[in-house]
């Protein structure tokens, strides 16, 4: 057994998992046995969940039953609707504000079974999440919340009620195939909150509630909105080099490129680059993709001049950050919209740690002092 202290775990191999393989040297990702580029541009979010949790797409009357039951789950408890008006008054951030509500789902809403259990638990999580983040941002603007469309399938119904009308098609594919390229990403830190929680014999709910505050940082799930920051503030792409220059003169990080796993460009990248390029071209602001392309391509030649060997390329939040703003989300709720996608396989992989489980206990090195006398406080 290997004792020697690893830090950040890295290199480390601390779940076997059928869910996601992610290969950092080859950019590649496969996601329930399907190579991103194959699975994610074609299902439904319904269906990659489905085939998450049960290894299998869905044939038709399995992923009607599937949607019926997810679209069922929707509403809100009445005190999940407490806290995020109680958040609301204090002006918490969405991604808190989620947390915080996260919490209340062990409990029924109104016509819900009280019954517990892993599946019931999962269900609730991803079915209600997107009605939570979108509940509460319209609180926080002092509009009333719009309330689920049962005739809508997950993406649609999350564009609806954010903005109260129902989106086209264009837009619906594209919130799926965000949705599907980041539901599962072998283990990153929040999947492995979650492991660890429903490892120790918890539940899911408690599982999730922790893992969505560890992706809340900006190491983590926290970067697209400060990526898009920073090509506002750009602005133009003659100002790209200058700009980003003096941030990394300063010892800063460029947001949204750099990855502990992948060496070469995140294949989640090209992913949502190319979802984002057909989206702006039928509906949003062509300018800022073009100038985000242009701030890319001069990140990446500044980051190998001044971090040379690291292999520093564009990570999956530079591009959720462009296709979240062309869809018309503010980067408020971009974590957040992270984590209504992220649940899904936050959800298979407690099922599939309970299948197997083994408590996650991994060890310390005790580097304190071992001989210390009692000194009674008069004396200290
Ligand atoms: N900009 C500038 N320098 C960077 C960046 C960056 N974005 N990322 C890493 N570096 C540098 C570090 O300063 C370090 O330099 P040094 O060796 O001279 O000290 C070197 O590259 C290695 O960095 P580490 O921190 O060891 O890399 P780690 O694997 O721990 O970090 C991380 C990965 C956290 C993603 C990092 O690249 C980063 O902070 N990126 C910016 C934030 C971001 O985009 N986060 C989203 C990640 S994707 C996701 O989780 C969904």
């Amino acid at each position: 057994m290997s004792t020697a202290y690893t830090p950040g775990l890295q290199g480390v191999v601390a779940a076997r998992t059928r869910l996601s393989m992610v290969d950092g040297q080859r950019g590649e990702l496969v996601i329930g046995g399907y190579p991103l580029e194959e699975i994610a541009e074609r299902a439904s979010f319904e269906e990659l969940v489905f085939l998450l949790w049960n290894d299998h797409l869905p044939n038709a009357h399995e992923l009607a039953s599937f949607r019926e039951q997810l679209a069922a789950a929707r509403e809100m408890p009445a005190i999940t609707r407490d806290v995020l008006e109680a958040a609301a008054a204090q002006k918490a951030p969405v991604i808190d504000a989620l947390r915080m509500a996260a919490g209340t789902l062990s409990l029924a809403a109104p016509g819900e079974s009280a019954i517990a259990g892993p599946t019931r638990d999962a269900v609730v999580c991803v079915a209600k999440f997107p009605t939570i983040v979108a509940a509460y941002w319209r609180m926080l603007r002092e509009e009333g919340p719009v309330a689920p469309h049962h005739g809508l399938g997950h993406s649609a119904n999350y564009l609806y009620m954010l903005f109260g009308e129902r989106p086209s098609e264009a837009r619906t594919r594209a919130l799926d195939t965000y949705f599907n390229t980041v539901v599962d990403h072998g283990l990153n830190a929040s999947t492995f909150t979650a492991r660890v929680v429903i490892s120790t014999a918890s539940d899911v709910v408690s599982a999730v509630t922790a893992a969505l505050g560890a992706l809340k940082g900006p190491a983590h799930g926290g970067a697209p909105g400060p990526a898009l920051d920073m090509v506002f503030e750009i602005g133009e792409a003659s100002h790209a080099e200058n700009h980003m220059r003096s941030i990394l003169a300063r010892g800063e990080r460029l947001m949204g490129f750099g990855h502990r796993v992948y060496k070469v460009r995140d294949p989640r990248a090209d992913m949502l680059s190319r979802a984002a390029d057909r989206l702006f071209e039928s509906d949003g602001d062509r300018r800022l993709f073009d100038l985000a392309r242009e701030v890319e391509r001069v990140a990446i030649r500044l980051l190998d001049e001044y971090k040379p060997g690291r292999n520093l390329r564009t990570n999956v939040e530079f591009f959720t950050a462009l296709l979240l703003h062309g869809l018309g989300l503010p980067t408020d709720l971009f974590t957040p919209t992270f984590a209504v996608s992220r649940v899904g396989g936050w959800t298979a992989h407690c099922f599939e740690q309970l299948a197997a489980n083994r408590l996650i206990r991994p060890e310390s090195e005790y580097v304190g002092e071992s001989a210390r006398r009692w000194v009674p406080v008069e004396r200290r």
